[in-house]
């Protein structure tokens, strides 16, 4: 093994953009199938990656949506998010900002509180059994109406204590962020930061849109800013973080092959570019993987890996004191 794969996966790191229903893996899915009686149209563990053949992000929500129905009673959330914080031990994740879809479970029956309580109580074990110090964001999901999102907004406001944010994710084109301008600025008013995604698959409008009218702290991809000199100065001045997700554009077809991703472009632009594993049960890999296969496709040099390493802490949302410390022991091991 290289020198440089050996440092990736020492080095403590954070991930900033992960959809916890995404790191559902088919041998849980199944199993929570079995545990809650519910059929799922698929026979096998292999049946289940052969369907993992997506062409772009709506044909995968399908398949994601689906997946998510298993999870039912607050103890699979609670083992769906001990599961993905296993995973992020074995990568030395040492800071996770989890998102979750809550619609997509209530549109189904099952109680917001009950999803939140799960997912929160694996935080708290992984804080104390694995050292890893966890976010919860709430995404609204952009396919369903402005008074959806104003009912979840209000269903999270018991929970400000657990959730730190409020983001924007699902089907992105012809879903521009105005349409969740109020729901966003209630949810300013309410105490939580915002991010969205915007620049997926969408155009580089939706990023400034996200920037101007939903005052985003930080952009999900946004690997299409590429095509807007004026909006990468923006971005640049700003020093907007973009949360890319190089396994996942790929196999949502955003770029053909590893080797075409613009990570490194965007890294060179002087952008505060992080990466991130998305919907690792889905995309093939982890946080490591991500950053492994960046590495080898775009020859990534030590100093790229050590900024991406070191910008995912500058983006979390830590306290100014938690990142100094991540910071500095990073600049010690690099
Ligand atoms: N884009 C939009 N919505 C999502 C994604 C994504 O990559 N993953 C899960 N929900
Ligand atoms: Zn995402």
């Amino acid at each position: 093994m290289s020198e440089i794969i050996k440092l990736i996966k020492r080095v403590p790191k954070a991930e900033l953009h992960l959809h916890i229903e995404g790191s559902l893996e088919p041998e849980l899915m199944f199993k929570l199938a079995k545990r809650n009686k519910i059929k799922i149209p698929f026979g096998s563990v292999d049946e289940i990656k052969i369907a993992y053949n997506f062409h772009n992000l709506q044909s995968f929500l399908d398949i994601y949506y689906q997946g998510a129905k298993v999870l039912i009673s607050e103890q699979d959330f609670f083992d769906l998010t001990w599961a993905y914080l296993l995973k992020s031990k074995e990568d030395n994740v040492v800071h996770t900002e989890i998102f979750f879809d809550p619609q997509s479970h209530t549109d189904r029956g099952i109680k917001f509180d009950l999803v939140i309580n799960g997912i929160h109580r694996a935080i708290l074990k992984a804080k104390k059994e694995l050292g890893i110090s966890s976010k919860i964001i709430m995404c609204f999901l952009r396919h369903l109406d402005e008074q959806s999102a104003f009912k979840t907004l209000d269903q999270a406001l018991t929970h400000k204590d657990k959730i730190i944010g409020v983001g924007l994710d699902s089907s992105e084109v012809g879903y521009p962020p105005s349409k969740f301008e109020r729901v966003f600025n209630k949810a300013m008013e309410e105490g939580f930061l915002t991010v969205a995604h915007a620049g997926e698959e969408g155009p580089s409008e939706y990023i400034w849109q996200a920037l101007e009218l939903l005052k985003v702290k930080r952009i999900d991809h946004g690997v299409r800013c590429l095509e807007d000199e004026k909006l990468v100065q923006r971005l640049r001045d700003d020093q907007i973080p973009l949360t890319v997700c190089p396994l996942s554009n790929v196999k949502l077809r955003i770029f053909k092959k590893l080797k075409d991703h613009n990570l490194k472009m965007l890294l060179d632009k002087g952008l505060i570019t992080t990466v991130n594993s998305d919907d690792p049960a889905y995309f093939g890999g982890y946080l490591n993987t991500n950053l492994i296969k960046c590495q080898m496709a775009l020859n990534l040099t030590k100093g790229d890996i050590k900024k991406l390493i070191i910008n995912s802490f500058r983006s979390s949302f830590l306290s100014e004191d938690k990142k100094k410390k991540w910071i500095e022991q990073i600049n010690k091991l690099v």
